[in-house]
């Protein structure tokens, strides 16, 4: 018989950066409390599978590592996400997971897919639920920012500045195609920090002539160089997706777009040399930034907290320079938070004369 409540926590879906810092912050919250702590490996398959697969984390053994400022998940990731067929089997193997393992609690590190699985999982068990938003898309909905969004958005940022030196030297017009499946936060966010001179994002339909009137603004004001940044989420000038490639769950799987833009617009402008460039997998990497380890700390604490005082089912959220918490139910029930196309970094970038495509 155990003596002291047990919470489980696992990362589940894409990784980001920032992670390990949310790890980190419930290990301390939880030993405050004298609580332990079970770290469930390769997310919610740790539970389903037998052998289940786990680490006891302390704050000897991970906080006080330098794992805590490192990006990837220590813990290991899954982004399979689950057929709804066999969700009936699935939650029963979960709930069987958490008694075998004793788990009185359970914090899912996840995006707005995971929050949706792990809740129809729970419906057959009697454990705890609290859920702490990550992903680099920033479309987890109610809150305001997930963990790891500002590193990517850093990494983004990073990434045009290099380009603008190289498209500087060749006279070239560089395009970056950014991550964040369907919502163009990432994309609006570097562009708008890294000064680019056009931002397509899947929210905004767009031409070709439009993106070729702003490069001949830029050549008649006798700039040489551009940058276009492009969410990988927008689709083609005729409203298609370059392709209908699904992952397992059949969700879309992006990828291309960047490349497609530089030969149409070469076909139609040949005053600026263009090449694509293609950010992937390293957006979800990197160096935490300070914000992103900032919200891992407070949502960590509030997690623990909501534990403390007996709360399910939620999930913590920040929203107005303030950590709080909503039902996962009404996380599920939005799904994903597309780019508000009326909002204040939409209008910023409309008027700092970046093409965002053609805003009504
Ligand atoms: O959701 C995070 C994310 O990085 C998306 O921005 C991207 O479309 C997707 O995951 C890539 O998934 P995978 O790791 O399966 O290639």
């Amino acid at each position: 018989m155990k003596a002291k409540k047990r919470v489980g926590i696992l990362t589940s879906g894409g990784d980001c950066a920032g992670l390990n810092a949310v790890i980190s912050a419930v290990v301390e919250a939880a030993d405050k409390k004298g609580w332990e702590v079970y770290g469930i490996n390769n997310g919610t398959d740790g539970i389903t599978e037998t052998p289940h697969r786990y680490e006891i984390l302390t704050v000897h053994n991970f906080s006080d590592s330098p794992w805590p400022r490192l990006s990837g998940s220590y813990l290991g990731s899954l982004n399979k996400g689950v057929k709804m067929e066999s969700l009936e089997e699935m939650s029963k193997k979960f709930a069987q997971g958490v008694k075998d393992l004793e788990l009185d609690a359970i914090i899912v590190v996840g995006g707005d897919g995971s929050m949706n699985i792990v809740s129809n999982y729970c419906k057959n068990s009697t454990v705890q639920v609290i859920g702490i938003p990550k992903t680099i898309d920033n479309d987890t909905p109610v809150t305001e920012f997930s963990v790891g969004f500002q590193s990517a958005v850093q990494v983004c940022t990073s990434a045009i500045d290099s380009l603008e030196l190289t498209a500087r030297s060749h006279n070239r017009a560089l395009v970056v195609e950014v991550m964040g499946r369907d919502a163009g936060h990432l994309a609006m966010h570097s562009a708008l920090a890294g000064a680019a001179d056009v931002c397509l994002v899947p929210e905004i339909p767009y031409t070709i002539d439009g993106v070729i009137n702003r490069l001949k603004e830029i050549k008649k004001s006798g700039r040489n160089h551009a940058i276009i940044v492009v969410s990988e989420g927008v689709k083609t000038e005729n409203g298609s997706h370059l392709s209908d490639k699904k992952n397992m769950v059949g969700e879309a799987v992006y990828g291309g777009i960047g490349q497609y833009l530089c030969d149409e617009i070469s076909k139609r402008y040949k005053e600026f040399q263009i090449r694509s460039n293609t950010l992937g997998h390293i957006q979800r990497s990197g160096v935490p930034v300070a914000f992103d380890r900032l919200l891992a700390s407070v949502y960590g604490a509030k997690a623990v907290e909501l534990l403390d005082k007996g709360e399910d089912n939620k999930m913590v959220i920040w929203k107005n320079g303030h950590v709080d918490s909503v039902p996962l139910a009404e996380v599920v029930k939005e799904g994903t938070t597309l780019l508000n196309t009326k909002s204040d970094y939409v209008r910023a970038a409309h008027d700092l004369g970046i093409y965002i495509g053609e805003l009504k």
